[in-house]
């Protein structure tokens, strides 16, 4: 049986590198800076996120999902520089991207913003395309059996307000994309930033569309729904016209264990054909408290559609190396 192997990660809030200038703070980012300096080094931690993404290496990922707020305030330099560090994670055809709520924190031109990691977030149609174009969403990737279906959820909102939205015109080009891709017998894993099922977001960080994109997958149905913004690890469902597909949510990939929030994790879909059902394995790899070292901490295996699911978490799954 082959397998691909799809590894997700989320909000990695990439570290300022040096203090913004007066004028880039003049609005809603000099709230968000004025948090940031607060309680960033409470929160997220480099290390924390270089250590995640060496274990991730040495799994050998076919595939690597990144499902947005990669920056905090959307300062051009914040832009530039994370498209070099996106290129030490793989490079475009290898990691799929899309943007959060901080990578829209407030009304930039696009080509200083996320048109510079286009190359990332351009579906396979488009590849020709060069490769600061603005991204046009949702865009389809299809990787041997598997399809990665991009939409992106980011909107400038007011200040202390994170809230989504896809809009009615993305929604209806991805409803066509997996009617075609289930034509074509292809997994499908969909990438939004914001939380899906109903609750799992305060008002203020709610999408605001969730409910049309459920009703759109309970026609269309989906494989698998990835998704972060939350920075909590969460598993959940959605109804599609066969049962019920997974929706999984991650911690941020720089997190430091503090209060109810987990560390840092990323998840590996292991994904494969089991005659005519399509068959997930999943592991859960987060950093271990008071260490610099990852552990598997779940091992789940589930079939979208049937819904059926069987999970194993403890320490004794814990099979690291030494990453410290
Ligand atoms: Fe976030
Ligand atoms: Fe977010």
């Amino acid at each position: 049986m082959i397998m691909f192997t799809l590894a997700h990660f989320s909000d990695p809030h990439l570290a300022l590198t040096q203090k913004p200038s007066l004028p880039y703070l003049i609005n809603k980012r000099i709230t968000g800076y004025l948090n940031l300096l607060r309680h960033r080094a409470h929160k997220h931690q480099d290390w924390a996120l270089e250590l995640l993404l060496e274990d991730m290496k040495s799994r050998r990922p076919d595939h690597v999902a990144l499902t947005g707020d990669l920056v905090n305030l959307s300062l051009p330099a914040e832009f530039s520089r994370t498209h070099a560090w996106l290129r030490e994670i793989g490079t475009p055809d290898k990691v799929s991207v899309i943007p959060g709520n901080h990578d829209a924190y407030v009304r930039i031109s696009e080509k200083d913003g996320i048109a510079k990691w286009a190359d990332y977030m351009t579906g396979d149609v488009r590849d020709h395309a060069p490769a600061d174009t603005v991204p046009l969403f949702p865009y389809l990737r299809i990787r041997g059996e598997v399809g990665i279906l991009g939409l992106s959820s980011a909107v400038t909102t007011a200040p202390f307000m994170a809230t989504g939205k896809i809009g009615k015109i993305q929604l209806a080009t991805a409803e066509k994309m997996l009617i075609a891709m289930k034509e074509q017998n292809i997994f499908r894993a969909l990438l939004v930033h914001h939380p899906v099922i109903e609750g799992q977001a305060p008002k203020y960080k709610r999408l605001k569309d969730a409910d049309k994109l459920l009703e759109m997958v309970a026609r269309t149905g989906v494989d698998l729904i990835l998704h972060g913004h939350n920075h909590t690890d969460t598993i959940g469902w959605c109804t599609t016209p066969t049962g019920r597909a997974p929706v999984i949510g991650v911690p941020s990939a720089s997190s430091i264990q503090r209060e109810h929030r987990p560390p840092a994790q990323y998840n590996l879909y292991g994904i494969a054909r089991d005659q005519e059902n399509w068959k997930i394995d999943m592991v859960s790899r987060r950093l271990k408290p008071n260490t610099r070292n990852f552990q598997t901490v779940r091992r789940m295996n589930l079939v979208p559609g049937s819904g059926d699911l069987d999970i194993s978490i403890g320490e004794q799954e814990d099979d690291t190396g030494d990453n410290a």
